[in-house]
């Protein structure tokens, strides 16, 4: 019943295309200047034959992720009027056939995500699409593949966006490991669960300590793809997964506690990321590890001034209960680099307020010791529109961190907040030559001014999903 199709600009090859059978009503708002063909816009057209109607959208000069807004802004036209949509996509410069098709799968499942969360007992359903064709003109043979790979990775989007959704009290620590249980049975991973005893046993007292407080013990979530032969990790991905961040005994005051269920997108991420190489059967050896906690000021909770000797060895100082993200995954990263020596390890954390008053709502926060992999991450993030931003992490910041009792504090003042907290998680690699930290802060849900995306729902983003995943496709496997 509806017929889309997605243009650049005023491109006079593909205005010719439709125009025909709109009978001249493009060129028509175009004359008006009611259509300029800017990014965004979007029409929709009523001629008396042919389809019930058409729908018009413009990629304007934002590349492939105009093209992505283009295609959500169709979907989300069509989803309200339509049932049986058909996207066409003629040629556009500058963006490849494989890839438009590709982002289209994903941009329509993104689009139309359907929270698996919501608990209104009396909401009436909304219309849904129940077709979604996408056409397109070209003698490449692998496009159906690609359509159907972004679809893959569009779920798992929405996947990580669900955990990142979920209520506190239903995703804590043990709901976490009750998703990454699913994830194995459901692709045969390995898993290992290391519960309070465990981490006692290891010495992981980083994550016990911040867990300490929460009612729900404290455990570490790993996950294991192996995807090709040989023993060797190709990657790791850290996920921190705060499943509520009350701040502690330093507790945040109402307002900056709200969306703190959000604390935990970092680790939804990362599952996401392994749900999608599974899915797709990528020849990739990955492990995914997600310290699972709760935030809270228990009568159990660590304390300001506590003293804390970590897995590595170190021992840092409390000066503040409510910077406890970098204490977990300081624990992880080095756990995990000295049990699966991966040749690379990418973290993704909520970990700084920080990190919002520097870069805002539209980058993630990207610190690393290796230009290398910075440089191919900050490429797939203008690939995606997950966008980077480096951060530096020279050495003079490392001062900020002394403490007078300890090997470090764990927090370094008001100044360069996200930096120092970046500081001290590199303090517990050492041999990982290849790691990047991602402060997803600002970018992992939905925030008062941002970020706003047609293919944005309210709540979790899923940030991370994308940008891991087409970075474990386009840089370790080159397909
Ligand atoms: N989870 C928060 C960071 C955060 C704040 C994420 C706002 C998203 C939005 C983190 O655990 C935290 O509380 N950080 C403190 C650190 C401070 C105590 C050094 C912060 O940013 O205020
Ligand atoms: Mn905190
Ligand atoms: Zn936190």
């Amino acid at each position: 019943d509806t017929l889309a199709v997605i243009i650049k600009g005023k491109d006079y090859e593909s205005v010719k295309w439709v125009d025909p059978r709109l009978g001249g009503l493009l060129e028509k708002a175009i004359f008006q200047g009611d259509f300029k063909g800017e990014a965004g816009e979007t029409l929709v057209f009523y001629p008396l034959e042919g389809f019930d109607r058409y729908i018009v959208s413009s990629i304007g000069d934002e590349g492939l992720e105009g093209f992505r807004k283009a295609v959500a802004n169709i979907v989300l036209k069509a989803m309200s009027i339509s049932k049986k949509l058909l996207i066409h996509i003629p040629p556009v410069n500058g963006i490849e056939p494989g890839d438009a098709v590709e982002q289209a799968g994903l941009t329509i499942e993104i689009t139309m995500y359907n929270p698996g969360w919501r608990y209104k007992v009396k909401e009436k359903k909304p219309p849904k699409l129940e077709k979604v064709l996408v056409n397109i003109r070209n003698s490449i043979n692998n496009l159906e593949t690609r359509l159907y790979r972004g679809k893959i990775i569009g779920e798992a989007v929405n996947y990580a966006r669900d955990i990142g959704n979920a209520p506190s009290s239903e995703m804590n620590p043990e709901g976490i490991e009750e998703k990454a249980r699913e994830l194995a049975r459901e692709y045969g991973l390995g898993l290992r669960i290391l519960h309070l005893d465990d981490l006692r046993r290891e010495g992981l007292n980083g994550v016990i300590a911040v867990g300490s407080g929460g009612g729900v013990p404290p455990r570490l979530v790993i996950l294991e793809y192996k995807g090709r032969e040989g023993k060797e990790w190709d990657l790791a991905v850290v996920g921190k997964t705060v499943t509520f961040d009350a701040g502690g005994l330093d507790l945040k005051p109402a307002s900056a506690m709200a969306d703190m269920k959000f604390d935990k997108c970092g680790g939804a991420a990362a599952l996401g990321v392994i749900k999608a190489v599974a899915e797709l059967k990528l020849p990739v050896n990955i492990v995914a590890a997600l310290p699972a906690v709760e935030n809270l000021p228990g009568p159990k909770a660590y304390k300001p001034r506590d003293v804390i000797k970590m897995y590595k060895g170190l021992t840092i100082e409390i000066g503040n209960t409510d910077a406890e993200g970098r204490i977990i995954l300081a624990d992880t990263l080095s756990y995990i680099e000295k049990n699966y020596k991966p040749s690379r390890i990418i973290d993704l954390a909520t970990l700084t307020g920080a990190i919002v008053v520097a870069l805002g709502n539209y980058a993630i926060g990207l610190f690393s010791t290796s230009d290398k992999l910075a440089n191919d991450l900050i490429w797939i993030g203008e690939y995606t529109g997950e966008r980077l931003w480096r951060m530096p992490l020279w050495k003079e910041y490392y001062e900020q961190l002394e403490s007078e009792v300890a090997d470090l504090n764990n927090i370094g003042g008001r100044p360069a907040g996200a930096i120092t907290a970046a500081a001290f998680l590199s303090k517990f690699i050492e041999e990982t030559k290849e790691w990047v930290h991602l402060d997803i802060a600002g970018t992992a849900w939905v925030q008062e001014k941002g970020p706003k995306k047609p293919y944005y729902p309210k709540g979790a983003t899923g940030i991370g999903v994308r940008l891991i995943t087409y970075y474990i496709i386009k840089k370790l496997l080159n397909q």
